[in-house]
């Protein structure tokens, strides 16, 4: 316990580990807040500003679902200038950036598009991703990142969440991971969408994958995943022979006996 106090986030140890140039210096630390998000909306944003929280009551998660987000979990919220041509490919920096922090941890894959799974399938981070408009042009990406970190998330409740420390049984230094993650962020920012997604595909659990690809109005098919896309959609050679591309968020991919995390 006194271990976790001293590995628990706070803003001097952020600031401390954070080895970035610009991204985190414009630094926003709550105990508790109903969303970053929310926060977010308030704030004057920048390049590269960073919104963390201890604990969010009201946290938003993808399709609408609640974000679990007790205390011992990483909630963060990183501003980004929305500069590069193809919007899709910050999420992806995103979710590589979080699995290689991880993985120097334990081992750990993505998700297709933008969750980080233990090598059994179960969640421990996710991402949701909206963009700010001017004038009709993404200005900002607003990238929300919650991690179970040393929070303890499995149980009835949700089935395939498990938190970082439950899988190694070692409290996880908090503002370690989070400042590691930023600078990684960073530095892919600098790569070309090329290099980001040849690296995307060899940590990516979907990629080789037999799924079932559920679409909003209960359409299904079923294939393999072959590859991803330029735009960072994910290619699927269907079980009739034919080649579908999938956008995020256009549809929902499960494991062929309906495992939730393939
Ligand atoms: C998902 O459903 O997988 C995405 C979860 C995203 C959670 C993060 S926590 C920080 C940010 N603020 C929120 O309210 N949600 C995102």
């Amino acid at each position: 316990m006194q271990n976790l106090k001293l590995k628990s986030l706070n803003e001097n140890k952020i600031k401390e580990n954070l080895n970035t140039k610009l991204l985190g210096k414009d630094l926003y630390f709550y105990e508790s807040v109903t969303s970053t998000f929310d926060v977010s909306e308030s704030l004057n944003l920048n390049h590269g500003t960073l919104i963390v929280a201890k604990q969010q009551t009201n946290g938003r998660g993808r399709e609408k679902r609640q974000w679990a987000s007790p205390f011992g979990g990483i909630y963060f919220s990183l501003i980004l200038l929305a500069e590069r041509e193809n919007i899709g490919s910050y999420t992806a920096i995103c979710a590589l950036s979080v699995q290689k922090a991880i993985e120097k941890i334990m081992p750990c894959l993505i998700k297709w598009p933008n969750d980080i799974i233990t090598k059994d399938g179960k969640k421990v981070c996710g991402i949701l991703t909206k963009a700010k408009f001017i004038n009709g042009s993404p200005e900002f990406i607003n990238v929300g990142i919650g991690i179970n970190a040393n929070s303890s998330v499995s149980g009835d409740a949700l089935p395939y969440a498990v938190s970082i420390s439950d899988v190694t049984g070692e409290d996880v230094d908090e503002n370690q991971l989070l400042a590691d993650i930023v600078l990684k962020i960073e530095n892919y920012l600098e790569k070309s969408d090329d290099s980001i997604r040849e690296e995307f595909e060899k940590v990516c659990k979907t990629v080789g994958s037999h799924v079932r690809v559920i679409y909003p109005d209960e359409r299904e098919i079923k294939g393999k995943c072959t590859k991803i896309l330029g735009g960072f959609e994910l290619e699927l050679i269907t079980d009739e022979g034919k080649t579908v591309s999938i956008n995020s968020g256009e549809a929902s991919v499960r494991g062929i006996y309906g495992e939730n995390y393939v």
